[in-house]
């Protein structure tokens, strides 16, 4: 089978996972981590070597403070329990978006886990926390304008890979595969510059349902696309369709 080297999954429905149980909204994102820590455990066992996990968005903060709160704790409960087993586990964690506005206890647990992990490399896991796409691709222009006006670089020579290096996911090959649960259809704002030219399987699951049997079927369905990448596949090509 046709297995993507990278799988990003925007973890969708939470909240409805909770208010179908009559229970506060951050029930369901304690029940995420769960399904968090099963998708991590899933990719390793399936074979696939960098899993991107959209965790916080850079709107996110428009959420009641409560469950702001609650989201930031997760993450650093996630790191602080799982860390070592993730470590034992030969897995490099990685995190992208906009460190500005976290506290420093949530950017030094992050900072911990990375260099922690360095050099890891039976797999990936890449958390998106504080992240927005359109957010990534303007703190990359930036920060080339910034070396063009510093003289270090010659603005003609910024081509898409430049802006592709100065990127949060500079070395992080693009995700073929981009999951989304609970039936929605969007892509909310995340990796949409890496994202040009992935597979996106939408399922109908909530998050905190989402098993290894799901994970699976979002590989199915990728295995049965013909990836063109604007080009026409060898076999059509063949065909003269
Ligand atoms: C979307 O559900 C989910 C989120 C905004 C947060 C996802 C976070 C976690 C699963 C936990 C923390 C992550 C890590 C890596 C430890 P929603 O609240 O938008 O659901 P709804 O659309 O049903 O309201």
């Amino acid at each position: 089978m046709n297995t993507p080297q990278h799988v990003a999954i925007i973890m969708d429905g939470n909240g409805r996972w909770a208010q179908q149980r009559g229970q506060a909204r951050t029930s369901g994102h304690r029940k995420g981590v769960e399904a968090v820590r099963q998708a991590v455990k899933s990719a390793g066992e399936l074979g696939i070597k960098y899993l991107t996990l959209f965790a916080f968005s850079s709107e996110n903060w428009r959420r009641p403070q409560n469950e702001v709160n609650d989201l930031m704790n997760l993450l650093k409960i996630f790191v602080r329990r799982d860390l070592a087993e993730l470590h034992r586990e030969n897995v490099r964690v990685r995190v992208i978006g906009d460190r500005k506005s976290l506290k420093s206890d949530i950017l030094s647990l992050l900072t911990e886990a990375e260099e922690l992990t360095r050099e890891n490399r039976a797999q990936e896991l890449i958390i998106a926390f504080n992240y927005g796409g359109r957010d990534d691709i303007t703190r990359a222009a930036r920060l080339l304008a910034i070396q063009a006006a510093r003289g270090e670089i010659d603005p003609s020579s910024i081509n898409e890979d430049a802006l592709s290096r100065a990127l949060d996911t500079s070395d992080v090959p693009d995700p073929d595969l981009v999951i989304r649960t609970s039936g929605e259809q969007r892509i909310s704002n995340f990796l949409i510059w890496q994202a040009a030219y992935a597979e996106f399987v939408f399922l109908p699951c909530l998050w905190p349902d989402f098993g290894r049997a799901d994970f699976e079927e979002a590989l199915r369905q990728y295995a049965g696309r013909k990836r063109r990448f604007g080009a026409v596949a060898e076999q059509d090509l063949a065909l003269g369709s």
